[in-house]
């Protein structure tokens, strides 16, 4: 069984997907990991991200999931980048690498080889859209901009980061603009998704709905 949860940045997906996993005992795949080891390979090989466009020709590279003790492993080349995932100079550079069709190509071939053969529960942008669109269950975790700022920076605070409020709503806000004007496979709301805005609600009472949900089905 596959159940898709999409959102913009800061939503809470990835949370809550872990959570919800959890309580299926399904596995929490996390699409935006495998953006992120590509970044990673991609500053190491010395690649010019910022140039990097729709149809840039990327040459193939081997990308494998795997899980440990449940934890999500990914592999680029056989390499594990996974200290780097959350720098902020991949933070800043995966929206630029998610806009190139070849690596997303590449992505959507391992997440669907994946999904042939486990329960999933899978977060990302595209995944209820464009991955798995006759998915069991698909959602869509929707939040006002504020609000995910506030998250985000009670985050960053407890990091010591200086980042304000006000730059964090900025950097939500383009990345949003990024996510939903990318001219393949952009974050949309997927067609029959269950529409959840977690706004003012916690990370248990979306999981607890969300479980209802799928049980009541
Ligand atoms: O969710 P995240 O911040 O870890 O995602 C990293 C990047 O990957 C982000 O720029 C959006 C992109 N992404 C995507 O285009 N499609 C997905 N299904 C997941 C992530």
């Amino acid at each position: 069984m596959i159940i898709t949860i999409d959102g913009p940045a800061g939503s809470g997906k990835s949370t809550i997907a872990e959570a919800l996993s959890k309580k299926l005992n399904f596995i929490h795949f996390n699409s935006g990991t495998l953006y992120r080891a590509v970044c990673c390979y991609l500053l190491d090989i010395n690649f010019d991200i910022s140039s990097i466009k729709l149809e840039t020709k990327i040459a193939k590279f081997n990308l494998e999931v795997r899980y440990e003790n449940q934890t999500q492993i990914v592999l680029v080349n056989g390499k594990d980048y996974s200290a780097h995932f959350r720098d902020n100079l991949v933070s800043t550079l995966s929206p630029s690498v998610s806009v190139n069709k070849n690596i997303r190509d590449i992505i959507d071939d391992c997440q669907r080889k994946f999904g042939k053969t486990h329960n999933l529960v899978m977060d990302g942008r595209d995944i209820g859209s464009h991955v798995f669109p006759d998915a069991e269950f698909k959602f869509y975790l929707d939040c006002a901009l504020e609000e995910r700022a506030k998250r985000r920076f009670k985050e960053e605070k407890a990091k010591n980061s200086k980042i304000t409020l006000k730059q964090i709503e900025k950097q939500l806000a383009l990345r949003d603009e990024v996510d939903m004007n990318k001219t393949y496979a952009p974050l949309v709301v997927p067609k029959n998704a269950i529409i959840i805005d977690s706004t003012h609600l916690t990370i248990e009472e979306v999981v607890e709905k969300m479980l209802k949900i799928i049980k009541n089905k």
